[in-house]
């Protein structure tokens, strides 16, 4: 009898390839996600993975009625939850959306699953929650460090609201996962990242400078403390980091005690610096990438990459991609997205 996972935000960037994962792995995934930042094509890229056409409901997880009917018509063995804002700039633009969305958001859905008995619950977090690290590869017992964005805040409260309601009492197993630096795309290039408008994040602004849809790559700052002075972080493949959600939830599914929270690093274990990652891009694709070395952008940390023993320890997991195959599999995807070269936006 195949297992219902609901996926909340599972027509976004992550949550697209973990029902990939959940699919090949003979979960029945269900779906749930506003569309505010996905696109319904992305239904049909998991149709021509999968051969499937997974139930999805259109909305949100602020929405008590909606969840209960889900919960309701579907039995719901454990859920994955995504749906959450993420770009720190508008974050701080924004912040109350910001905390309606991702920690009302949250609640929410907590209720909804305790009210109807589901107990598994898969969480998505951030390394953004160790600010700049003491000490590097940053360990999950490393200090949390006051949020430098309401993005980072919600991670950080939304890890609380979960322990606190696991040593309520309530029937509650949750794993938060903190990625460090998802990239890459589906190598079938069926799916992948649809930033909309201008990237906040890295790999996209370079697909797309590469597809000529920009004019250049600014490279914040080249005056940091690292070999090239530009910042370091722990890029990982969104099909690695996909997997380890399913790793996660059959881990769940061992544990004897009904409470449970835990957090755990998604990450390669490994650093690299923005050159270095330019580097990789353009030996790849044998494109050549145009950049200017610009300012410092506010709010980035230096370099922050993780200790990956305890995924390994406790979920048999670890990355087996590398930052070439991310770089790989991005410029496939880009190239299947903005076709024939444009002019520069
Ligand atoms: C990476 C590096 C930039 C763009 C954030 C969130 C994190 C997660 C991923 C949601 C930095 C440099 C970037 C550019 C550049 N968010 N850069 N030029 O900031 O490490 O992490 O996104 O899941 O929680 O904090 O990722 O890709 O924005 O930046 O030089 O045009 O690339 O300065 O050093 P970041 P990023």
């Amino acid at each position: 009898m195949q297992k219902n996972i609901l996926v909340t935000g599972g027509a976004g960037y992550i949550g697209s390839h973990v029902t990939v994962r959940l699919h090949e792995e003979g979960f029945q995934p269900i779906l749930l996600d506003n569309f505010s930042n996905a696109n319904k094509s992305v239904l049909e890229g998991l149709k021509k993975i999968t051969g499937k056409v997974f139930p999805c409901y259109e909305g949100d997880v602020l929405d008590e009625a909606l969840l209960g009917k889900i919960f309701s018509t579907h039995q719901i063995q454990g859920v994955i939850h995504f749906a959450a804002k993420k770009a720190v700039g508008e974050s701080v633009e924004k912040p109350l959306s910001y905390y309606k969305n991702n920690v009302s958001g949250l609640i929410t859905l907590l209720e909804a699953m305790m009210s109807h008995g589901v107990a598994q619950l898969v969480f998505s977090s951030s390394c953004t929650v160790y600010g700049q690290p003491d000490e590097l590869p940053v360990t999950e017992g490393s200090p949390k460090k006051p949020a430098n964005s309401p993005y980072g805040n919600t991670k950080q409260i939304g890890e609380e609201i979960i322990e606190d309601t696991v040593k309520s009492g309530q029937r509650l197993q949750s794993i938060a996962l903190r990625y460090f630096n998802p990239i890459g795309a589906h190598p079938s290039a069926a799916i992948g990242e649809l930033p909309l408008g201008t990237p906040n994040n890295l790999v996209p602004f370079i697909t797309q400078t590469a597809a000529g849809l920009r004019k250049e790559l600014t490279v914040f700052g080249n005056d940091y403390h690292t070999p090239d002075g530009t910042c370091i972080r722990d890029y990982i493949h969104v099909m690695d980091l996909a997997d380890a959600h399913v790793q996660c939830l059959k881990h769940l599914e061992t544990l004897a005690e009904n409470h449970h929270f835990d957090v755990i690093n998604v990450g390669t274990g490994n650093g690299s610096t923005v050159l270095e990652a330019i580097q990789s891009f353009e030996k790849v694709t044998g494109k050549k990438l145009p950049y200017t070395l610009g300012l410092r952008r506010p709010g980035d940390v230096e370099k922050v990459y993780a200790a990956a023993e305890k995924a390994k320890e406790v979920l048999h997991w670890q990355a087996h991609l590398t930052l070439d195959d991310a770089m790989r599999d991005a410029w496939h995807w880009q190239q299947k997205i903005s076709g024939s070269d444009k002019s520069p936006m």
